[in-house]
């Protein structure tokens, strides 16, 4: 068997056309021509979201000593929008082509000419700045340069609850940020369970954005899952664990096995309304490079002052030992789900040469791969070769879950499809498992070597394999 070193085909493209072609993401509606920025994870791809999300939960619940898990309801008050700060602040500067109407983010647009507009620029400087590059100003549809002036688009999703045809029905809005309920229920959970500072809580939960532009695949969505952890630290007690957390989110990344090469940290330059500090954990994609999947925040007293105010409610700790009262300072962990699906499935995509052949494969690590195993008979039409590898395919569904049975195609067909959504191994039952009792063949996806392995051993040999 020649395996010829791996080459990385870097291409978006590429990896978008396996995500289609193996059942991991779907274009949402697609039936009805597609709706921009939503997708759907197919029968493959929840499987590795879900592995994704466990790896998570464990490293940030189970593992922890002082970490508690949340999940709290999407609709949310609609004042806790307003004291968050999204109603106002959660903006985007947007332009819009009067050509073909296609809306442009107004900072983006203006860093790839290299010129930076900060966050905090009122609407009337930004669009002193936008008049000042105007002919530079190309719009990505149509190439004219005739653009609106620039206005502020609040990000937030509406809706509404009810009866929202009555008078005085106030609209609720989904939410902008998973990590609210955190801060909704930090009273609950230190009266419930009585945590002592410092202490952290886990959420996963979807986020909604009227992005302008989405773009990139999962990357820049409209719908998207946040991992959150917000973690409530003494006042001023923040810089050692803000160094703590960032290392051991970086930790995490390299379990799931990603080459640390593809990952960098980036400061925050601007800002975003409620952050102190801010760093970025970016991952360089193919096509487009490095950019955001995970932002590190240091939130300080922000966000349960700003509740106390608008709801009333003291919201501040007291230490049992001195009882001394304060609003905590939180740090916090946000990581956009779909993002780090992305980074996964890049790291893990390469096309090889396997046995004279060149073949697409996913090298993930086996706790990600959403199919465990894949077991074959050699021959579909031997029923004595399919009985026996229906016998084991039963016993190893049991045993790890996600387990295939395949026969269609020639044995060659059979593991391309497998490497091509990453199955770390391929059991095939062969003559000799029935003639002589030889057991069946192992076959590594990585590097397409086999092994024989006695029926009796087989479950106990992939179990230490699969970690
Ligand atoms: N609670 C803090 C917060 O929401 P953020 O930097 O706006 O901070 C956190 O978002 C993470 O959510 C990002 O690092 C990114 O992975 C993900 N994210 C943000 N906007 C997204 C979008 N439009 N599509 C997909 N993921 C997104």
């Amino acid at each position: 068997m020649s395996k010829k070193e791996a080459t990385k085909e870097n291409s978006m493209e590429n990896l978008i056309a396996l995500c289609k072609r193996r059942g991991f993401v779907y274009q949402g509606s697609e039936i009805y021509g597609g709706l921009a920025g939503v997708y759907d994870f197919g029968p493959r791809g929840v499987e590795l979201l879900n592995n994704i999300k466990a790896s998570w939960w464990k490293a940030n619940v189970y593992d922890k000593e002082n970490y508690y898990g949340l999940d709290s309801g999407m609709f949310k008050h609609p004042r806790v929008w307003e004291a968050s700060g999204h109603t106002k602040g959660f903006v985007d500067p947007m332009a819009e082509c009067r050509k073909c109407n296609t809306r442009i983010r107004v900072d983006k647009e203006l860093a790839k000419i290299g010129v930076a507009a900060d966050e905090k620029m009122s609407e009337k400087d930004l669009n002193d700045l936008f008049d000042a590059h105007r002919n530079e100003m190309v719009c990505p549809s149509c190439g004219k340069k005739d653009f609106t002036a620039v206005r502020a688009f609040n990000l937030l999703v509406k809706t509404n609850l009810g009866d929202f045809t009555s008078a005085g029905s106030e609209p609720v809005y989904l939410p902008g940020e998973a990590c609210q309920g955190i801060y909704l229920n930090f009273k609950n959970i230190v009266d419930t369970l009585q945590p002592s500072i410092p202490f952290g809580v886990a959420q996963m939960g979807k986020a909604f954005r009227n992005e302008i532009s989405p773009r990139n695949f999962l990357f820049r969505t409209r719908e998207f899952e946040q991992a959150d952890t917000q973690f409530f630290v003494r006042p001023n007690e923040n810089k050692e664990a803000y160094e703590a957390i960032k290392k051991d989110r970086w930790q995490w990344y390299l379990s799931l096995g990603i080459d640390e090469e593809k990952l960098r940290f980036k400061q925050h330059e601007h800002l975003v309304f409620y952050a102190k500090d801010a760093w970025d954990i970016e991952y360089d994609f193919p096509t487009f490079g490095f950019d955001e999947i995970e932002g590190i925040h240091d939130r300080t007293d922000y966000d349960l002052t700003q509740h106390m105010k608008f709801s009333g409610i003291d919201l501040r700790y007291t230490d049992p030992k001195t009882v001394e009262k304060y609003i905590p300072w939180i740090l916090e962990t946000s990581m956009g789900l779909g993002r780090v699906f992305l980074a996964v499935m890049a790291d893990a995509y390469h096309e090889d040469e396997l046995g004279g052949k060149t073949r697409v494969v996913l090298r993930l690590s086996p706790k990600l791969a959403p199919v465990k195993i894949a077991v074959f008979p050699l021959l579909k039409n031997k029923p004595q070769l399919v009985e026996k590898a229906s016998e084991i395919y039963t016993t190893l569904k049991k045993e790890f879950g996600a387990v295939v049975f395949d026969d269609n195609g020639n044995i060659g067909k059979r593991y391309r499809r497998q490497d091509e959504i990453g199955t770390p191994f391929c059991v095939t039952v062969d003559f000799e498992t029935i003639e002589k009792h030889a057991g069946v063949t192992v076959r590594d996806r990585d590097t397409g070597g086999q092994e024989r392995v006695s029926e009796k051993e087989l479950v106990d040999k992939l179990r230490v394999s699969m970690v």
